[in-house]
Parts: C-alpha cells; sequence; structure tokens
C-alpha cells in the first residue's frame, strides 16, 4: 500500500481529498498545524470511511520537525495543500505569506531530494492566469503578474517546483484550481471559514441561515450577459478526485514531462447572481443580498478549457452545480 502524506489534511480541501485517497486503499498520514482547520476533522474523516488517518500536529516552517517527521516515516508520494490563503489578509502581511506557503514548500522539497522520495502534488489556483485574453482558459493562457501576495505565492511555488524537477528529477503537477465550493455528501465535512467569510458561497450559506444579514453582490457592470463577474465552480469532491487522479498519473509514471499542470474546474461559467438564483432554486431559501462595488482585484470572467485535464488525467466532474450548491447548503445547516 502506498503511502501518501497530505499537508493540510484537515482543511477543506485536504479533507475531502484525504477521504477519496482512503476509499480509493491509499495509507495516509495527514500533517496540519490546525491554524485553519480543527482536530474533530479526523474523527469525521474516520466516520465517513471507516478508516483513521495517521495525524501530526507538525508547523511546516520549522525545519528540524519537517526533517525529524521524514526521518521518522516513509512517503510515496506528498500532496501540499498546506498554506495561508486569504487573498485580502496577505496584500495586509504579505512577509507571513512567503515565509508560510514558501517556506514550507521548499523544505518539504529539500526532504524529498535528500532521501529520494518522488511524486508531489501541489495546490495551484487559476489565479496565476489574472485575466486571461481569451476564454475558456487553457494551460496554455500566460501566466500574468499577481494581483496579491498569495497569487504570487502560488505563481513562485510552480517555478519553484519546475526548477526542483530540472535539476533534481522529481516528478510533480500543479493542479490550478477554479472555484472549489459544496461539502461531502454526508455533510460530515465541509469548509470552516474563519470568521467573516471572503469567498461567495460560505457568505451565501451563512446569509441564508441568517447568520450575515444580507449578501453583498461585486459589481454588476461587469462586461458579462448580467453584468455580474463569471467563474467555474467546481464541487470539492470533483475536485478531490482530480488528485486522486493526478497521483496515480505519477506513480504509474504516466506524465510526459518532470513538471506538468493542470486546470481543475467545470468548463462551464456561472455569474454571481446566476449563482445567487441556482441556490435559491435548489434550497428553496431566500437570499437577501444588495447590488455594490467592484472588489479590488478581482477578474471579469474565468472558467477553464479542462479537455487537457479531461484527456491526460482521465478524469472529468460528476457533479452538478446544484449538487454542488445543495451539498454547501446541507453541511451549513449542520453548523
Ligand atoms: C478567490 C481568490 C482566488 C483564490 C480563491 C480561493 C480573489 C481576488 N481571488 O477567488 O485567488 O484562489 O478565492 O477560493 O480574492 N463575490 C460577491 N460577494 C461576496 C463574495 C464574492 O459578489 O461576498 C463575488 C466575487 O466578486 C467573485 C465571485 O463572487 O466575482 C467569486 O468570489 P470568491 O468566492 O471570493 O472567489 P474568487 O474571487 O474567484
Amino acid at each position: 500500500m502506498k503511502k501518501i502524506l497530505v499537508t493540510g489534511g484537515l482543511g477543506f480541501i485536504g479533507s475531502h481529498t484525504v477521504v477519496e485517497l482512503l476509499n480509493a486503499n491509499f495509507d495516509v498520514v495527514i500533517i496540519d498545524d490546525l491554524s485553519n482547520s480543527k482536530i474533530e476533522v479526523l474523527d469525521s474523516i474516520q466516520e465517513i470511511t471507516g478508516k483513521k488517518p495517521d495525524f501530526f500536529n507538525i508547523d511546516l516552517r520549522v525545519k528540524e520537525k519537517v526533517n525529524h517527521f521524514f526521518s521518522e516515516n516513509h512517503i510515496d508520494g506528498i500532496i501540499h495543500f498546506a498554506a495561508f490563503k486569504a487573498v485580502g489578509e496577505s496584500v495586509q502581511k504579505p512577509l507571513d505569506y512567503y515565509e508560510n506557503n514558501i517556506g514550507s514548500l521548499v523544505y518539504l522539497l529539500q526532504e524529498m531530494r535528500d532521501r529520494k522520495l518522488d511524486n508531489f502534488i501541489f495546490s495551484s489556483s487559476c489565479t496565476v492566469y489574472g485575466q486571461a485574453d481569451e476564454l475558456p482558459i487553457t494551460e496554455n493562457a500566460p501566466i500574468k503578474p499577481a494581483e496579491s501576495p498569495y497569487g504570487n505565492t502560488k505563481q513562485i511555488g510552480e517555478e519553484i517546483i519546475k526548477d526542483t524537477c530540472k535539476a533534481n528529477g522529481l516528478n510533480a503537477i500543479a493542479l490550478r484550481y477554479f472555484n472549489p465550493i459544496g461539502a461531502h455528501d454526508t455533510a460530515k465535512i465541509g469548509e470552516l471559514p474563519l470568521g467573516v467569510p471572503q469567498n461567495l458561497i460560505p457568505y451565501v450559506t451563512q446569509t441564508a441561515a441568517g447568520i450575515r444579514e444580507q449578501l453583498s453582490i461585486f459589481g454588476d457592470d461587469y462586461d458579462t450577459p448580467d453584468g455580474t463577474a463569471i467563474r467555474d465552480y467546481i464541487h470539492v469532491v470533483d475536485l478531490a478526485k482530480a488528485h486522486i487522479a493526478a497521483l496515480q498519473r505519477l506513480i504509474e509514471k504516466k506524465n510526459d514531462t518532470n513538471f506538468e499542470f493542470f486546470n481543475v474546474g467545470t468548463g462551464k461559467g456561472s455569474s454571481v447572481l446566476e449563482i445567487v438564483k441556482a441556490f435559491e432554486n435548489t434550497t428553496q431559501q431566500n437570499l437577501n443580498y444588495k447590488i455594490v462595488g467592484r472588489r479590488e482585484g478581482d477578474v471579469t470572467a474565468a472558467y477553464a478549457d479542462t479537455t487537457i485535464a479531461n484527456e491526460q488525467l482521465g478524469w472529468k466532474t460528476e457533479k452538478t452545480l446544484e449538487e454542488a450548491l445543495l451539498s454547501a447548503w446541507k453541511w451549513q445547516e449542520k453548523q
């Protein structure tokens, strides 16, 4: 049985990926420092899968601890989620973001080099494309200057991995996520935003639940059919499964080059207003919302061309937007 290290494995995308790994009969070990996650998620993973992964509370910025972990655990592959991810906060605290997101990545890669470990999957983001010139966005679209230190850590992260693959023979895949939403069907794991949610779907569900008074829609003067911005919202379980496909590709040595990157989205764009309507129809909830000005740094439209991911990874999304919204609502109701 292959043993996979999942960093940030108690977080939103990490926990769903751990479930899929266990379902696919991988042995899983989680490293998480609980800075943006809860230890109870470990029990929920066990309730869903009947298996309890090994867990280590390690801050990956502490090189000695990372080194000690690898001296005691043999690892066949790493899926690296652990990172700070709040765009606005990254503008206020850039050094925290560079130290955490870049430092931890470098320490992991150094261990992989020194111990001759292989198979690395990196959480990247469609944010690397900025406002792409052409839609849908293919992997060949140029990388645009990052709008935030957070986005920059994803771009720099990919560069660091690419250089390491070239120099040290590592095999790695970066998955460029579009907008992950939803929760596990069991409603046992889901997104747990710290404080006031910055992302659309948690704000929508918290407004419907009465925790927030009103949803603000950031701008209705975009060059889109209804004026609100368009994104590609992907069910987190579909996204989790893309990680298993990418890992299998590396383990089975089916990758074409040392370093590959794939768009992970549905291929379909939805506007903010379409999301609001779909949420209302699916959940039978009325959403209190108002239109306000644009949010700084937002692009007009981003949705994926998923052809390459579909063909190369042998993966495609299975869930609908409505299923994703309903699962997010079921999860919210349980909180
Ligand atoms: C954001 C990040 C992106 C990151 C991703 C992680 C920015 C600029 N981008 O993507 O780098 O990888 O989260 O999940 O922050 N919206 C509202 N009202 C709200 C919240 C959002 O109208 O209260 C709108 C936004 O303007 C946007 C859409 O909903 O058009 C989606 O927003 P969000 O969920 O924050 O995701 P992104 O901004 O696409």
